[in-house]
């Protein structure tokens, strides 16, 4: 083992940091970006909304209509199809998996009464994903991601099985790899012909608008569904938490007409409505997708200068032990280290750096190869970021040798 890596590890060690990069949180100076937001209803405000609610009241279970237009907008969907809900897109997705295991959907058996349910898990992907599906019971069959999105001749064969409801894709930077899905793929997507009615694509649109600068383009899945009349197998989710504030955005579910109905038929026992003042103003601060898009390029700038010190560290330290993204957008960065990940992660602990853990990436925490490391550098202050970076950069050369 080198000497001076190892003298300079232990040096950093003796400092006792307490630096968290394990989750894709975004950092206080972007949090500042959208206090605005919270002067733009006072008591003088009008509060009705364009279909004439009053906000402050109960009533308009789909969301109001300029909210439900701007999220339409987001997930290239008719206003008519949206119903925006909390402040969760993945608690919107919890829902809809557990109402397909109460009551099934669109008519067809709930899936608490089928002995097998099966779901497609694009890998490496989001661990929040896989623990939803773990914790409903639900086998996840690994498929491997290729640079334009997922295997989808290992898609398209596998569900011609009965049993597999489902799949999530994160189609524009995706989590944690950032890539953004080619044409191909969403069309192939968009024209799956599976053998269970009630099969599904989660589109998770998290980073629908989070380039850090231009615009990647992405092609719209629902109309290329709607051209072959296929559009009843999408179910469409966004929200606004990394553009205004996590836990406090607006969510929401895009939907054909036959989703949008069955959905509602449930969730109309479920609330009166959701949360339509912070509906109000979410529109009356972005006013549009445009605003949204602007903003979100301010909080692309603050990321990108996040990205680059990640990428200048690892280009300057690691290149012949290691390899990685560099995505245009979103919140992640994947970092391969042959066999060791679990290794460094737990080198990077002892020295007061807490990653997110490794085998995240993977269904049921098994990657096994033992190789992918998910870097979040978004929440750190550069200081923290340079440091962070520092020790995991010694970690992978210490444990690589
Ligand atoms: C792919 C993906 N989906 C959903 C979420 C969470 O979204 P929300 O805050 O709307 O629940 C995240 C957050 O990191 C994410 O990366």
């Amino acid at each position: 083992m080198d000497q001076k890596l190892l003298n300079r590890f232990n040096y950093l060690k003796s400092l006792h940091l307490d630096i968290d990069m394990s989750r894709g949180k975004p950092s206080k100076e972007q949090l500042d970006l959208s206090n605005k937001m919270n002067d733009v209803l006072s008591s003088q405000s009008d509060y009705k909304s364009l279909d004439g609610l009053d906000v402050r009241n109960y009533g308009g279970l789909e969301g109001i209509k300029e909210a439900r237009q701007l999220m339409g907008d987001v997930l290239g969907i008719d206003y008519q199809n949206v119903l925006v809900l909390g402040n969760s897109s993945l608690s919107a997705m919890y829902e809809q998996i557990a109402r397909s295991f109460i009551y099934g959907v669109c008519g067809n058996t709930p899936w608490s009464k089928l002995e097998k349910v099966q779901w497609l898990c694009p890998i490496p992907g989001y661990d929040r994903h896989f623990a939803m599906l773990e914790h409903f019971g639900i086998e996840m069959i690994s498929v491997p991601y290729y640079n334009d999105g997922p295997d989808m001749d290992l898609i398209e064969a596998l569900v011609n099985e009965e049993n597999i409801k489902g799949i999530w894709i994160v189609p524009k930077f995706s989590n944690p790899l950032g890539i953004t899905y080619s044409d191909e793929v969403i069309r192939r997507l968009a024209r799956l012909k599976p053998a269970a009615k009630d099969f599904r694509i989660y589109v998770d649109n998290a980073y629908a608008l989070h380039d850090f600068e231009g615009d990647v383009k992405l092609l719209n899945i629902y109309e290329e569904a709607k051209k072959v009349g296929n559009e009843d197998i999408l179910y469409l989710f966004t929200s606004t938490s990394k553009l205004s504030f996590p836990g406090s955005g607006i969510a929401a579910i895009g939907a054909s007409e036959n989703n949008i109905k069955d959905i509602t038929s449930h969730l109309k026992y479920q609330t009166i409505s959701y949360d339509k003042i912070n509906q109000l103003r979410h529109v009356r601060f972005f006013k549009n997708k445009e605003g949204l898009k602007e903003h979100a390029l301010k909080h692309g700038q603050i990321l990108l200068r996040k990205f680059k010190i990640v990428d200048e560290y690892l280009s300057k330290y690691c290149s012949d032990v290691a390899a990685w993204n560099t995505p245009k957008g979103g919140y992640f960065v994947t970092l391969k280290v042959k066999g060791v990940a679990k290794e460094v992660v737990a080198r990077c602990k002892e020295c007061g750096v807490k990653l997110t853990e490794a085998g995240a990436t993977h269904p049921y925490h098994n990657d096994p190869t033992n190789s992918y490391i998910r870097l979040a550098p978004s929440y750190l202050s550069d200081k923290d970021l340079s440091l962070a970076m520092e020790i995991i950069c010694l970690s992978i050369l210490l444990e690589s040798v």
